[in-house]
């Protein structure tokens, strides 16, 4: 096949947004400043590292090299607490469905996430093995708006650019896929996700039909 697909992680196949925010909010609260869920949002799709540079900076905080370090570790030490108790229960409307339908159809898929949790997340809700390839936080130089991790995810399927479909929740994701020059389908509010090539609320609204036309679209 010439089409394949890449998808983000957090967001479209799990939602572990709710996790990282605790994880973060726990950081926050012992800064002694406010975290909201509407901070949660700035997060997402950014890396660890950039999550909190943004963190500290809504908490007007300055901390040393060395702090930020730590933080890092304590705020990860804290999210694989509730990782590690995740299970296929938390997949998503529509993930598994849409990978058996990509199946049927002999459409190969790739993970482009900014997790370096992305391997450990994947093998906590079963779906490890249907990958083609994994490409996490832990195999790219430039975090997302950059294009890098889909271009390698591209290169895990032996496609161009353009004939990669991308699924992606968050704004700086959907800029990564466009700057790649690949078809960006937006998973989540329309009006956040405007510059996605395509809009749906969640999976459970992509039909087998919708991925056919798009790929008979894109091979002609
Ligand atoms: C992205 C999330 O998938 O991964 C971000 O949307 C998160 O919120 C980033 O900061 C990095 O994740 P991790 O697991 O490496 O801390
Ligand atoms: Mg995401």
């Amino acid at each position: 096949n010439k089409t394949g697909v890449i998808f983000d992680l957090d967001g479209v196949i799990v939602d572990t947004a709710k996790y990282h925010f605790l994880a973060w909010k726990n950081l926050a609260d012992s800064l002694g400043f406010e975290f909201t869920e509407a901070h949660n949002e700035l997060l997402k799709g950014v890396s660890r590292v950039r999550s909190l540079e943004i963190l500290l900076d809504i908490g007007d905080a300055t901390v040393s090299e060395e702090k930020k370090q730590e933080f890092l570790i304590s705020k990860n030490e804290e999210y694989l607490k509730y990782i590690t108790k995740m299970g296929a229960d938390e997949i998503l409307s529509g993930a598994s469905e849409l990978l058996d339908a990509l199946d049927d159809l002999g459409i190969q898929y790739v993970l482009g996430s900014a997790s370096k949790n992305a391997p450990l997340i994947l093998k906590q809700v079963g779906l490890y093995n249907r990958f083609l390839g994994i490409v996490d936080g832990n195999s790219v130089n430039q975090a997302k708006p950059d294009p890098e991790v889909f271009l390698i995810g591209a290169k895990k399927l032996n496609l161009k650019p353009e004939n990669c479909i991308v699924f992606e929740d968050a704004i700086a994701g959907v800029e990564a896929a466009n700057r790649a020059n690949m078809t960006s389908i937006g998973i989540g509010d329309k009006k956040t996700l405007s510059e996605a090539d395509y809009n749906f609320n969640n999976l459970t609204e992509i039909s087998a039909d919708f991925i056919k036309d798009l790929i008979e679209k894109l091979e002609n």
